[in-house]
């Protein structure tokens, strides 16, 4: 009974007229608080980049003019020189600034082109944060339109997710996906093609960063930035204290003095500081299976959880949530792009709400 999920979507149907195949191709995105992805059904993953946009401040003819796109434009945050600002246009899975947004959307999309050469219109479908209100899923569909889609589709990242992992999202068994992105963390439980149960926390990677921050100058008295402290995140960052000790050197700015200060950051140091955001995860977790529907909690007893997202590569994150809820617990492969590849191939088997400009 369950529908096969095809693993990649060819771009265009057969039946579209010779303009059609032209003019219009189609496009999946994640629209990430860290990280924005497209996928193309020809292409595969074609942009792969963080979500931001660099602007030079001088308005030039009452328009604003972008600097730097992506990983350029990412390096300078927090050391922009006074003519530079550098914006993050996404927060919490949701647009913050909207002309950043449509800039950054409108870069990503030209770099996703597959023939310049023709001025081709795409339909967009575009993954939302099952908490995201109605106002903000409009400010995503506007900002699409205004880079030049002709359709825009929204698909539920969760959704997205668990079909990127490669879950069996339409049969009748239960299975749950937990996405921990920069800025939000998407529960859902999804059977028969859709979700039974959505849960959405705006605690994030984001939010393990800013912990470490504050941790790093609490104890040792050292300002960090939050790239640094990402970095060692990334590098020894661990969800489990007892995790073998790791150590490495960051540098930031003496509290005391002033002047720059290089310290030893442990594996300890990192699963201590983000002892909090990690718990508001678990307590969100937890939440999701007491409201769930019991048929699909059973279930999901049997097949386990699935993470996917960045924040899923976060050392010994399985081992201590299978601790916790006394569960199975696995990462998905490769969890950053689950949500892109899994709205482009959902866009394909018709498991969209849609939404259409025309
Ligand atoms: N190896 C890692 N360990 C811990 N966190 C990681 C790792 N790699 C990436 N991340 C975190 O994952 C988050 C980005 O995940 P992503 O799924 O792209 O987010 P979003 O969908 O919100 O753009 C960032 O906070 C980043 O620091
Ligand atoms: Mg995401």
């Amino acid at each position: 009974m369950a529908r096969s999920m095809p693993q990649a979507s060819p771009n265009q149907s057969p039946t579209q007229s010779l303009f059609g195949r032209l003019f219009r191709y189609s496009l999946a995105v994640d629209l990430g608080t860290a990280n924005t992805l497209i996928y193309t059904g020809d292409g595969g993953i074609v942009v792969n980049q963080p979500s931001v946009v660099c602007f030079l401040k001088q308005v030039v003819e009452g328009r604003r003019r972008v600097a730097a796109v992506g990983s350029e434009a990412k390096q300078m945050l927090g050391r922009a020189p006074g003519n530079l600002e550098p914006v993050r246009p996404m927060r919490h899975g949701v647009i913050a600034n909207f002309p950043a947004a449509e800039h950054m959307i409108r870069q990503f999309v030209e770099m996703a082109r597959p023939r310049p050469f023709f001025a081709r219109r795409a339909a967009f479908t575009i993954c939302v944060p099952g908490g995201a209100t109605q106002v903000e899923r409009r400010a995503i569909r506007e900002a699409a339109v205004a880079a030049g889609a002709w359709k825009v589709n929204l698909i539920d990242e969760s959704l997205a997710s668990a079909v990127g992992a490669g879950l069996p999202v339409s049969s009748a068994t239960g299975s749950m996906v937990v996405d921990i992105g920069g800025g939000t963390t998407e529960i859902g439980v999804i059977a028969l093609g859709g979700i039974a149960y959505s849960g959405s926390i705006r605690v994030g990677g984001d939010q393990f960063d800013q912990a470490i921050v504050n941790y790093v100058r609490n104890v040792y008295g050292v300002v960090v930035g939050e790239q640094t402290a990402e970095h060692v995140k990334k590098t020894i960052g661990s969800a489990l204290r007892d995790a073998p000790e790791q150590k490495m050197c960051a540098t930031g700015r003496s509290v005391d003095d002033g002047l720059p200060r290089t310290i030893e950051i442990r594996t300890q140091d990192v699963a201590e500081a983000i002892a909090v955001p990690l718990r508001q995860i678990l307590v969100a977790v937890k939440a999701a299976l007491e409201n769930a529907p019991p048929e699909l909690v059973t279930d999901i007893a049997n097949t386990g959880v699935v993470l996917t997202g960045g924040g899923a590569l976060l050392g010994h994150l399985p081992r201590y949530l299978a601790n916790e809820l006394a569960l199975d617990v696995r990462v998905a492969d490769e969890p950053l792009t689950c949500a892109v590849r899994g709205a482009g191939a959902a866009a394909e088997a018709g498991l969209l709400d849609a939404f259409v400009y025309e």
